[in-house]
Formats: C-alpha cells, structure tokens, sequence
C-alpha cells in the first residue's frame, strides 16, 4: 500500500511517499522545503507569506516527491493530509492541494492531527510497535506542549499540559530575549551545549515552575520573564557572549528539568510500557539524552523512543504513516469502507484549532 502525506501548517511545505508491506512501514521519499530564510528577518512566521510560499512550492514538491519515490499518482492508494491545528492559510494549500488531488484521481484522503503526526513520526524507521501500547509521549512542539497517555492506536488522553507558552514558543521568545536569529530553539541549544560545562561566571538560576505541583502540568513563561528581568537588569550582560551562553544553558536545563520530572511522575502513576517524545522539540539533544537517562535510571522495564532527527521536525513521512494507521483502523473496525473514502475529499475540513483526541 502506497500512502502520499502532505503538510503545510506551518512554515515548512512537505509531501512524502511511505508504503506499507506487511507490518513494516517503508519511508520511500520525503521533500521539504523550509521558509525559515523567508520569515528570518520578521522574526517569527507571518502566515500570509507562509501561504504564499506553500503555494508557490506544493505542486513542484509532489512532484518531486513522486519522481524520487520512482512513483505515478495512479499508484497512490491513500492520501493523508493535515488538516490542523495551524495557521489557517498555511492549512488551506495543503488541504485544498489534497481535496483536488483525491477528487481528480478518486483517492480516499484522511486527515490528520498535525500532533497525531508528529507522534507516529515514532513509527519510522524503528523497533516500535503494536506491542509497545500503552505508551506516554511527551509532546513537545512549537504551538504544543502535553503529555497524553496512549493506551492503543489513536487513542489519545491528555493528562497533562501546559498552561501558557508551549516548549518551543518559549525557546523562541528567549532566544529573541538573547537577541539571537530566528529561529530560536535550535540556536539556543548549540550555545547551550557548545558551552563548557564547567564554566559558570554568572551563576544564574532560572525557576523549574510547577516542578511540585501534584498534576502533569507545566508553565514556562515563568522561566521567560525571570530570563526578561535578568537582562532588563543589566542589559550591558548581552555583549558578553558568555552571559548568554550560561543564560542559555541555565535555560535549556531549566525546562527540561520540568518536562523529564513530570513525564517521569507521570510514567509511575499511568505505568506505560513506552515512553515517546514527539514534536519539533525532541530534536534537542539534551533533552533526547537526560530523558533517556532518567528513564533507565527510575522506571525499570520502560523503553524510550524519539524520532530519527530528520523526522523530529514537521515532515510528511509522519502524516502519512498516521494516514496508514487510521485507514487501518477504519477498516478493521468498518467504521468507513475505503470505497466510503473516496467520497472523502467532500467532509474535509480544515481547523486551526484542532484538539487532538480519539476520532473512531
Ligand atoms: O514541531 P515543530 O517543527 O513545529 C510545530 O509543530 O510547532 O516545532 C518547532 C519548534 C520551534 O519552536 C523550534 O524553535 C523548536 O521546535 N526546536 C527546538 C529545537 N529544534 C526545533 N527547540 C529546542 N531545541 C532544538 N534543538
Ligand atoms: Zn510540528
């Protein structure tokens, strides 16, 4: 079975092709082609010229996506696009792209979370499996920050969340803070971990919010505005390089303090057999390695799983293996026939804010 993902929520447009042979999921192709450059010198992504863009480049990146795959569109037995959360007019080339494309080509289309993505990205190229349930992923993206407790495919709990900036929002608005280019999150980890660790001329300590509090939620735009105060205090300290690289470190280690305490609470409460990390976030290192750390240290028999970094970040390869799982679900369960779904391109819908929970 031959599955086409497309993604256009944000600034990245991406279409990927992965076939499904028996239990193993195979990753043909997948293109990507990234705004970043565009929305650099704004500072954050304007959704008009993301749209622009995704317009610009959808057609041309199927296309590609095909060729490198060595595949027609007549071969496509399902198409798999986001259909939210996101920006609105980001959403709406892709999906519209799509809605055409299964019409045209009579293709069931299925819509995907983008965060429902973003988890199966787990499912790429590695040892997890059906046999992994229940499973605990700690979201971490740019718009997202949860921790939601899957006790099979596509069911979703949310257990926990947080209750202003998400993760990579805040990485973003410090890095902004530190005067460092958009976008932050990735330039605030290399500084971070480039920094010898034994270097501390500022002591600086950044609050863990929430860190005893008896739920799975978590708060950072505390540690923000305590990285805000620090440097309206003294704002001579951001032409020292080494201020910034400490406020950096201090930082990263701050938050992932938090997120590894609660997944770990978490974990001993709801007693997952695996413990995924999803999102754009799971490409920092540091989190990736102290997670896997504690993990082994406090949960005995619990195994750990982030995606392959080049599927951390948005991609369609993890749309279309979610594509996969949910026409699979639909067909073991018979709530839609794939004959239903080729009328499907009719009922898509596009959502800005689409919650993450069990559809079927
Ligand atoms: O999942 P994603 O690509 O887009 C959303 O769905 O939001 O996540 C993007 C976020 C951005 O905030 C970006 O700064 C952050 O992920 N990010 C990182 C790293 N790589 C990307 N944050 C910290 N460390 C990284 N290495
Ligand atoms: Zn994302």
């Amino acid at each position: 079975m031959l599955i086409l993902g497309i993604e256009t929520s944000c600034d990245e447009t991406a279409a990927a092709i992965i076939e499904n042979q028996g239990k193993e999921i195979i990753p043909l192709s997948s293109v990507i082609s990234s705004q970043i450059k565009l929305h650099a010198k704004w500072g954050g992504v304007v959704p008009n010229l993301a749209a622009r863009e995704h317009l610009k480049n959808i057609i041309p990146i199927i296309k590609k996506t095909l060729d490198n795959a060595q595949k027609k569109l007549t071969e496509i037995d399902l198409i798999a696009i986001t259909n939210g959360p996101g920006l609105i007019p980001a959403l709406l080339i892709g999906t519209t792209v799509a809605k055409t494309l299964s019409y045209l080509w009579q293709k069931p289309l299925i819509g995907i979370h983008h965060i429902e993505g973003h988890i199966y990205a787990n499912f790429i190229s590695s040892n997890i499996n059906d046999k992994n349930f229940p499973l605990l992923c700690l979201v971490v993206s740019g718009g997202h920050t949860q921790l939601v407790l899957m006790r099979n495919h596509l069911e979703y709990e949310i257990i926990g969340e947080t209750l202003d900036d998400a993760v990579g929002e805040a990485f973003d608005k410090v890095a902004r803070l530190l005067g460092l280019p958009y976008p932050g999150g990735p330039n605030v980890s290399l500084i971070a971990d480039t920094y010898p660790q034994e270097k501390n001329i500022f002591q600086i300590q950044l609050p863990r919010p929430m860190l005893k509090s008896p739920n799975f939620n978590f708060s950072f735009s505390g540690i923000k505005t305590a990285v805000l105060y620090s440097i309206k205090k003294q704002p001579e300290k951001l032409t020292d390089q080494n201020f910034i690289a400490e406020m950096c470190r201090e930082f990263q280690t701050a938050v992932c303090d938090v997120l590894i305490h609660k997944t770990i609470l978490a974990a001993k409460k709801y007693q997952p057999k695996t413990i995924l990390l999803a999102g754009g976030v799971s490409a920092n290192i540091h989190l990736r390695n102290e997670l896997a750390k504690t993990i082994k240290k406090d949960l005995i028999g619990v195994s750990f799983s982030a995606p392959h970094p080049k599927y951390s970040i948005d991609n369609a390869s993890m749309i279309a293996v979610a594509g996969f799982y949910r026409w699979k679900e639909m067909n073991t369960k018979k709530v839609g026939s794939i004959f239903k779904l080729k009328s499907s391109w009719q009922n898509m819908e596009t959502n800005a804010n689409l919650k993450l929970k069990t559809r079927l």
